[in-house]
């Protein structure tokens, strides 16, 4: 969900990269222990050096869950971890986006009503339990709907860990709203793609087929993730001998299956750094990561599996001048962009995110 955004006051355009490193310190140093920074892998180079804490969205979300001190959190993220934050957090606990157009255009892509629509079709056709599980990056909205329904939310961090426990018992898993992580996650645990419906909620007169399926996938997908091709692989292969190919699971199966390894965020994190000198790797995941990583390992060669068009807009969004405007607010006592969700949502989305944490301790 992408809000409006104010613009910032014309002060804080024209300042120097100095002026504003230097304003943020102060800040965080003013603020004390009242503040944490929370930043996604994903941010920006000059952004997340003033996080308290990075890390991928299960980290994150666990330290949310954790952090009891703070007065003001600010989460150098996108707009979905900042209310998984606020719902994660004590009620005297502030959670601020420093800005608000920062959203997710996958987290968008499933809504409350057609998720409710396909329900009640899924009950009406199969007459099966059906246990909706969201992965985080969705509404504040979709997580109370799997809570309410005795579900729960999964990052990519955990995922399998959760199809591995539900699969256990016959009912159909309704997967919310990534297809690819879904189905790549259903097919390393068993899932066969005949057993796999992909769900359109715009489609018009839907057949259902009369075997009732183990795996519905909602057809959302990340802008980014669903960029990188086979072809790619094959084109950095060539040119590349002996390089691995490591993805992340928010991409296609079929690039999946063609890499030599996926998994989430920090797994790609832990598998770059661990591995020996000397080592290539093609990363097929946010640039700015892949960025990161190329510099923080220098005895290796990192490359992004497509440079041209794999940076997340929206968590690029989070800038140097939109940090220092929501500290200067807070050190003026001002709160400004707190992300907040009503209290019988978050209730119903707690439950939905504890069922994970839970899983993931
Ligand atoms: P993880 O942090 O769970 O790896 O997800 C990546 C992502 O797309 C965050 O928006
Ligand atoms: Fe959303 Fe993809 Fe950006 Fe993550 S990388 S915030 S899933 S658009």
């Amino acid at each position: 969900m992408s809000l409006i955004q104010e613009p910032l006051p014309s002060e804080y355009l024209g300042l120097s990269q100095d002026e504003m490193d230097r304003r943020i310190r102060q800040n965080k140093s003013r603020l004390g222990s009242k503040l944490v920074i929370l930043g996604h892998h994903y941010q920006r180079d000059d952004v997340i050096c003033y996080a308290d804490y990075r890390g991928d969205s299960l980290k994150l979300s666990q330290l949310a869950a954790r952090e009891r001190q703070a007065e003001y959190i600010v989460f150098c993220g996108v707009h979905f971890m900042a209310e998984t934050a606020d719902v994660l957090t004590s009620p005297q606990q502030k959670v601020i986006l420093p800005d608000l157009m920062a959203g997710c255009s996958m987290a968008d892509m499933a809504e409350l009503a057609q998720v409710e629509e396909c329900w009640d079709s899924l009950e009406a056709e199969y007459g099966k339990e059906i246990i909706p599980v969201t992965y985080v990056n969705s509404t504040a909205d979709i997580k109370a709907f799997c809570g309410r329904h005795r579900g729960m939310t999964c990052t990519s961090s955990n995922a399998g860990r959760i199809f591995a426990r539900l699969l256990q018992e016959d009912r159909i898993i309704l997967f919310l709203p990534d297809e690819h992580l879904g189905r790549n996650t259903g097919l390393e645990y068993g899932v066969k793609p005949e057993e796999m419906l992909l769900w359109d909620p715009e489609a018009q007169d839907r057949e259902l087929p009369v075997q009732p399926p183990r795996l519905v996938l909602w057809n959302g997908f990340c802008s980014v993730h669903q960029k990188f091709t086979p072809d790619q692989i094959d084109q950095i292969r060539k040119k590349n001998a002996g390089i691995k190919v490591l993805v992340h699971p928010e991409c296609s199966s079929a690039v999946v299956s063609k890499a030599d390894l996926a998994g989430s965020t920090e797994f790609i994190i832990r598998t770059v750094s661990e591995s020996p000198a000397g080592s290539s790797w093609a990363v097929g995941t946010e640039l700015n990561l892949v960025n990161r990583l190329a510099k923080e390992n220098p005895d290796k060669q990192v490359l992004c599996l497509n440079e041209t068009m794999c940076l997340c807009v929206t968590m690029n969004r989070i800038d140097r001048p939109h940090l220092l405007w929501a500290l200067d607010n807070l050190a003026a006592g001002r709160v400004g962009n707190q992300i907040k969700i009503d209290p019988a949502t978050a209730g119903e989305a707690r439950l939905a995110l504890d069922r994970m944490l839970e899983i993931s301790s």
